[in-house]
């Protein structure tokens, strides 16, 4: 359909892009002549994620109290796209910008023109063009979304304070560098998971999670919505669901790990759950902000909190109590001879299906324990009738049932990498996280992957050294692990590699019970993420990427966001040039760290150099690094023995093995 439109539109738009092309040439040409008077002023432009293109030019358009935003004739999309716009800035400046349509403008001076008219195929569904004049703005796409994405980097070239819920009274500037921007995105999936079932975060916070992704362009949201330790989404047809299995025992004061079950007659007071009218809310929410909201519901394990109202659906038929924390194995899991447990599911997935425009149900599908299946009669009945080889089949068996039955309501399953056990279901797309091999097979028999492996992309993990963070599930993935991350793996053939659709960040809350905790675990990680699925592979910087996040922190506290700074550790690394010379590098995930150092075995204080720049060593030497913020020292001393022999920096020759 975009390919239609766009040949259409090629016809329609080709003047105007000489236009376009003649005006750039000739502004290009003024800002040349006029950058010789020493009269420019430089702009840090710290767009996240990196646009694929970027040129700057000499001078600044002013957003005033006189700046209109116009918007493509006749495009009920770009008006809203232009009061959202709008709104923004207004909230920031008081300036009353108003919008309107491009055909009622009297002149286009001091304006922004918000178009989707476009027709450039290589731009796609997302990508947008901004163009930064000294009298004009525009921002150009194919479709509505490469507007909204301009839009946002459009607000990243303001000054900071345009993120203000109201004017704080002082002067500002609000000048834009004039500029050019080519972008789109590198992948079509950009997503950000949420687990609301370990701990249940309220509907005002899944609206800031939303627009916080939607500012570093992440355009899907994975909610996942069901767990053992809660359910938590309406569905009318079983109020006992929410009545009942989205309640648990209050148990917040003890360890997750190490939680006392729930004693007969205990009231459940822990929980939560948002009403379909909320999730109508919320999805509308999300849908303005580009972003598109998969849900889940977990099947056949990580299901027990069911067992609560539904005891009958489970191989063993026992009531279960809604777990306080963790209980590892969970061997109760939903019965696959069971007939009544298709039924409960489809009515489930029928009312999920209606509430979520998404094309995809995720049916979770992870870490089934599958002894209860082994002695259960009817499970065991269904693999004879079925002639399945085992309990793997039969978990295929359960997965390929129900996507069989979304196909039915025009929706595709995603699961996690067990689905790949006995069989994957014909048209499933995997979800890697066990590392991304689960994803390079399902990506090599010619399924969709979207690759989250643990290694990566699990943002529940420790960010900094564990000794001085709060406490976490285990793991450690430092925000430079999430910024190296590649989601394309290169031993696939080209034809595979199409079948990579992105990348994801997953906050599992076991360990995380609040928002400002959330927010903690999940940014600046988001935003490397959101890098690694935007930027092309030869644009991204690790260094250029620290600098311009450091410009971010502070709109991240306009917006009242409890992020993490990173890891604090220093990396002391060497290396030996031809002539055999050793220099010291020293190393932290902040920018522009304060490093103080010594050689001589003693601890570094506020006294000792100050590291600017590599320094070399003669001989082997202990350096001891500090990293050090308003004059104390941050965390732990970082330790290195660093050798220093003839040999090194030379071609050796092995000249017997021993
Ligand atoms: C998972 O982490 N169990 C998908
Ligand atoms: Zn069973």
């Amino acid at each position: 359909m975009l390919r239609q439109k766009i040949k259409y539109k090629q016809m329609k738009n080709s003047i105007k892009t000489i236009n376009i092309i003649s005006i750039a040439i000739i502004v290009a040409i003024v800002s040349f002549f006029s950058s010789c008077n020493n009269s420019r002023k430089i702009h840090q432009i710290s767009i996240i994620p990196r646009p694929e293109r970027i040129s700057i030019w000499d001078g600044n358009f002013e957003l005033s109290s006189k700046t209109r935003i116009l918007t493509e004739s006749g495009s009920v999309e770009m008006q809203k796209l232009g009061k959202y716009l709008a709104k923004i800035i207004n909230n920031a400046t008081a300036f009353n910008i108003r919008v309107s349509d491009i055909s009622e403008a009297k002149s286009i001076d001091n304006v922004i023109i918000l178009s989707s008219n476009f027709s450039d195929e290589k731009l796609g569904d997302e990508g947008y063009k901004l163009q930064v004049d000294p009298t004009k703005i525009t921002i150009q796409s194919n479709e509505p979304a490469g507007v909204f994405y301009g839009i946002q980097s459009l607000l990243q070239l303001v000054p900071n304070k345009i993120l203000c819920k109201k004017i704080d009274g002082q002067e500002i500037d609000w000048e834009i560098p004039c500029l050019y921007i080519y972008d789109k995105p590198q992948y079509s999936y950009r997503g950000m998971h949420l687990d609301v079932s370990r701990h249940f975060f309220p509907k005002e916070f899944i609206k800031k999670f939303i627009d916080l992704m939607a500012m570093y362009k992440m355009n899907v949201f994975h909610w996942h919505l069901t767990d053992d330790n809660g359910w938590r989404i309406e569905i009318k047809k079983y109020p006992e669901l929410t009545d009942i299995c989205a309640w648990r025992v209050d148990r917040e004061d003890q360890p997750w790990k190490n939680r006392e079950q729930a004693k007969p007659g205990e009231k459940a007071t822990y929980g939560g759950f948002y009403t379909q009218e909320e999730i109508k809310e919320i999805v509308e929410y999300a849908r303005e902000r580009n972003i598109e909201i998969i849900p889940e519901i977990e099947m056949p394990g990580h299901s027990s909190e069911i067992f609560a109202a539904f005891p009958e659906l489970s191989c063993r038929g026992k009531k279960l109590e809604v777990q306080t924390g963790s209980l590892w194995p969970n061997i109760d899991v939903f019965c696959a001879g069971n007939e009544k447990t298709f039924e409960f599911l489809e009515n489930v997935l029928s009312e999920v299906a209606e509430l979520f425009p998404s094309d995809y149900i995720h049916i979770g599908g992870d870490e089934t324990d599958k002894t209860r299946w082994k002695s259960c009669k009817k499970c065991q009945k269904r693999i004879k009738d079925e002639g399945l080889k085992d309990e793997e089949e039969l978990q295929s068996y359960f997965i390929k049932r129900i996507e069989k039955f979304l196909d039915s309501k025009d929706k595709k399953l995603i699961g996690w990498d067990e689905i790949l056990e006995g069989g994957l279901a014909p048209e499933a797309t995997v979800m890697s996280w066990h590392g991304v091999d689960g994803g390079i097979e399902a990506a090599q028999q010619g399924h969709d992957v979207i690759m989250t492996p643990t290694s990566h992309c699990y943002f529940d993990y420790y960010q900094a050294d564990p000794d001085f963070q709060p406490l976490a599930i285990g793991g450690f993935t430092t925000l430079k692990k999430v910024y190296s991350f590649n989601p394309t793996p290169p031993v696939l053939n080209d034809e595979e590699k199409k079948h990579i659709l992105g990348a994801q960040g997953n906050i599992w809350t076991e360990y995380i019970s609040t928002p400002e905790h959330a927010e903690y675990m999940s940014v600046p990680r988001m935003i490397a993420l959101s890098e690694v699925v935007w930027t092309p592979k030869k644009r991204q910087n690790w260094n250029s990427f620290i600098k311009r996040l450091n410009d971010h922190y502070q709109r991240l506290e306009i917006l009242d966001v409890n992020y993490c700074e990173g890891s604090y550790k220093i990396d002391i690394t060497s290396k030996t040039d031809t002539a055999g010379k050793v220099s010291v590098c020293l190393e932290s995930e902040i920018y522009n760290p304060e490093i103080h150092y010594t050689i001589d075995g003693s601890d570094p204080d506020i006294n000792s150099p100050l590291y600017s720049k590599d320094f070399e060593i003669d001989k082997e030497t202990i350096i001891k690094a500090g990293f050090f913020k308003d004059g104390n020292l941050i965390e732990k001393i970082s330790e290195k023995s660093i050798s220093v022999h003839k040999g090194l920096g030379k071609n050796l020759k092995v000249l017997r093995k021993l």
